[in-house]
């Protein structure tokens, strides 16, 4: 048992406490990591909103980086001193973890959302050694130290730096991965992406990379929509202001050919269908509220167009992670560019940042060296 400084998320909606917590030690098939930097994603929120129900109080965080600081009598893929990052949790077992589909993991739910480990015990206690919910996404990575397998840890070389890569972890491959392994546009592709976020800018970033034009983004922020501009996007649309559906009609001649939605909003997710071309298809990123529903003309898919969810980018992330990584050291993905650095006791600071969308990528120093 050791104890970690940690952000509790207490009640639904609720502020980010920190304190001191207990963290178990390692079983034999585990990793314990000292999270130097964790970035914070709309999906934090989500959950801190109980959208997906994680039982309260809970340690959120599940793009952490660090260093291993001790390894169960099991693990092989690590050792003390390896600089890592940490990704979302899956089984290894099931038939898509097989296949390389390990966002789609038949125990996704149980691994990444359930706020404890498949035998129940949770990896954190409060002091008085009540019960908080860790495993957040394997990791529970909003503190300074974190429980992770080796289902979800990724080696990164010794010589970038470790306090950028966190955010490689969820929702940079996420954008990323949804172009280039889910939708795989051949270059000269017309794509429309909508919402500039995090993950809609590294969609922007990888459709630049293998060639896609235009690249249409779709934001109501202008500070975004100057950086989708600067990251690749060949021409930007206010959805608050025009009508994107037609604009974008007009800019692919007829529609795109792709389309991303990456804000998790109904209406949009119903523009990012309409403004394809048949047969186009549109990418789901967006994560709503579970019950959240949508309405489209049945026509409207009828003559061809497809709708395909997405999870983390298709991603295995041992082989898309230094993917990444070799692109941002060649400059053409500069995702540093989303990311600005909070203290760990300005987490609220950092929230509030993201949701009145200042900030695109805050990441977290815990002050742990
Ligand atoms: N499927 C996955 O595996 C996965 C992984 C990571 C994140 N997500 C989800 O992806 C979504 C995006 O994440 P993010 O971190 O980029 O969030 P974000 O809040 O930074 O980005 C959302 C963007 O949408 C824009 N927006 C809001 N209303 C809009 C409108 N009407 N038209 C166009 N744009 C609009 C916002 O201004 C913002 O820039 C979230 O729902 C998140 O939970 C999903
Ligand atoms: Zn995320
Ligand atoms: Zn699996």
């Amino acid at each position: 048992m050791v104890r970690v400084k940690a952000a509790i998320v207490k009640q639904k909606s609720g502020p980010f406490v920190v304190e001191e917590i207990r963290l178990d030690d390692p079983r034999d098939d585990e990793i314990l990591v000292h999270v130097h930097a964790t970035g914070v994603c709309h999906t934090d929120f989500g959950v801190r909103d109980q959208n997906y129900p994680v039982p309260l109080p809970a340690v959120l965080g599940h793009e952490g980086a660090g260093i291993v600081e001790k390894v169960g009598a099991n693990i092989t893929k690590v050792v003390p001193g390896d600089p890592v990052i940490l990704t979302y949790a899956s089984c290894g077992r099931c038939g898509n973890c097989h296949q390389g589909l390990p966002g789609f993991c038949d125990d996704f739910y149980a691994h990444n959302l359930a706020g404890c480990r498949l035998d129940g015990s949770s990896t954190l206690s409060g002091a008085a050694g009540e019960k908080i919910s860790g495993c957040f996404f394997g990791q529970s990575s909003f503190a300074d130290r974190a429980i992770v397998t080796e289902r979800n840890v990724v080696k990164v070389p010794k010589d970038v730096p470790l306090d950028l890569m966190g955010p490689l972890g969820c929702g940079i491959q996420t954008g990323a991965g949804a172009v280039i392994n889910t939708l795989r546009p051949r270059p000269g592709a017309s794509i429309a992406i909508f919402g500039a976020g995090a993950v809609g800018l590294a969609a922007i970033m990888a459709a630049r990379i293998v060639g896609c034009s235009p690249i249409i983004a779709v934001d109501i922020k202008d500070n975004r929509l100057a950086l989708a501009e600067e990251l690749g996007a060949t021409h930007v649309l206010d959805g608050a202001a025009v009508d994107a559906v037609e604009e974008i009609r007009v800019l692919t001649d007829g529609g795109a050919l792709y389309s991303l939605e990456c804000t998790s909003l109904p209406t949009v997710f119903r523009q990012a269908v309409e403004c394809l071309r048949i047969p186009g298809v549109c990418g789901l990123i967006g994560a709503a509220a579970l019950g959240t529903e949508v309405t489209f003309e049945m026509a409207s898919i009828l003559f061809g167009r497809t709708v395909r969810g997405i999870m983390q980018g298709d991603c295995v992330p041992d082989v898309f992670v230094p993917q990444l990584i070799d692109l941002w050291r060649r400059g053409v993905f500069p995702f540093d560019k989303l990311i600005e650095f909070y203290d760990f006791d300005d987490i609220n600071q950092a929230v509030h940042a993201s949701e009145s969308g200042a900030v695109i990528k805050p990441v977290i120093r815990t002050g742990r060296k």
